[in-house]
């Protein structure tokens, strides 16, 4: 069964239809620019027109950059304030006349890693998805199972006065032109800190670093196990599709 995924983050939309049996993505992706400021009106215009480019009719899964709760989005950290208490889901679907289901971007993409990529060999105790970019995205599973929503991005770093995802995302290594052992050794004290907390088996790293994995990995001291997430960026639009089908389609 083809169902579409739509990935929505801070600089770009971006959907593609998957097959959701397999994971695999089909055909090519389609990406627009997140709209300036990204108000709800504007992004739900972005999102009817990715959905008609695909000239698609069907369930429909959304990744968003926030907390979402029973389809409502209750943080806003990298996108416009518009969405806090805002009903996505109610939003997507009266805009695209489709059934659409909104979860966060990276659950979405811890969903797939662990049943398409690099989580399915850890189905037994606790894993840690980590996606470093704009912001820093969390996803925890026990067992396999997903505990939605952690916003781990958001945990403040001691003694830093700030929270992780201003101290050791992707944006912040760009910004302050920090070297690979110099950005690792920020991103081991905050995987100390959720060492601290879960004790998790293992820490997928996910986001567009996952591709430099071998340069930064030598650094990170972890008594639990790093590995590299396998599915790149679209692990957001193939866990959408996942759980759109999971939610919105009858077996
Ligand atoms: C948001 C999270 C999101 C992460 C990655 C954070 O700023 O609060 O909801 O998963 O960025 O996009």
């Amino acid at each position: 069964m083809q169902i579409l995924g739509i990935d929505i983050g801070g600089s770009g939309i971006k959907g593609r239809l998957v097959d959701v049996e397999s994971g695999e993505l089909i055909g090519e992706r389609h990406r627009i620019e997140t709209p300036k400021p990204s108000t709800p009106a504007a992004v739900a215009e972005v999102v009817v027109k990715i959905v008609r480019h695909f000239n698609y009719r069907g369930p429909v899964g959304v990744t968003f950059p926030a907390i979402v709760q029973h389809g409502v989005t209750l943080s806003a950290a990298n996108v416009d304030p518009g969405w806090i208490g805002a009903p996505a889901q109610q939003i997507f679907t009266e805009a695209t006349g489709l059934p659409v289901y909104v979860l966060n971007d990276a659950d979405a993409a811890g969903v797939a890693e662990m049943t398409f990529g690099a989580g399915r060999e850890f189905q037994q105790g606790i894993v840690i998805l980590l996606t470093f970019g704009t912001g820093i995205g969390g996803a925890i599973f026990h067992d396999g199972k997903l505990l939605p929503n952690t916003e781990f991005g958001h945990v403040p770093m001691p003694l830093k006065g700030m929270d992780a995802e201003h101290y050791c995302s992707d944006k912040v290594r760009k910004e302050l032109d920090l070297k690979w052992p110099a950005w690792a050794k920020r991103v081991d004290a905050y995987l100390k800190l959720m060492e601290l907390l879960f004790s998790p088996d293992v820490f997928i790293i996910g986001g567009g670093v996952s591709k430099k994995f071998d340069k930064f990995a030598p650094y990170l001291q972890r008594r639990a196990r790093i590995v590299p997430a396998q599915l790149l960026n679209d692990a957001g639009i193939v866990g959408a599709a996942m759980m759109a089908r999971q939610q919105l389609v009858l077996h």
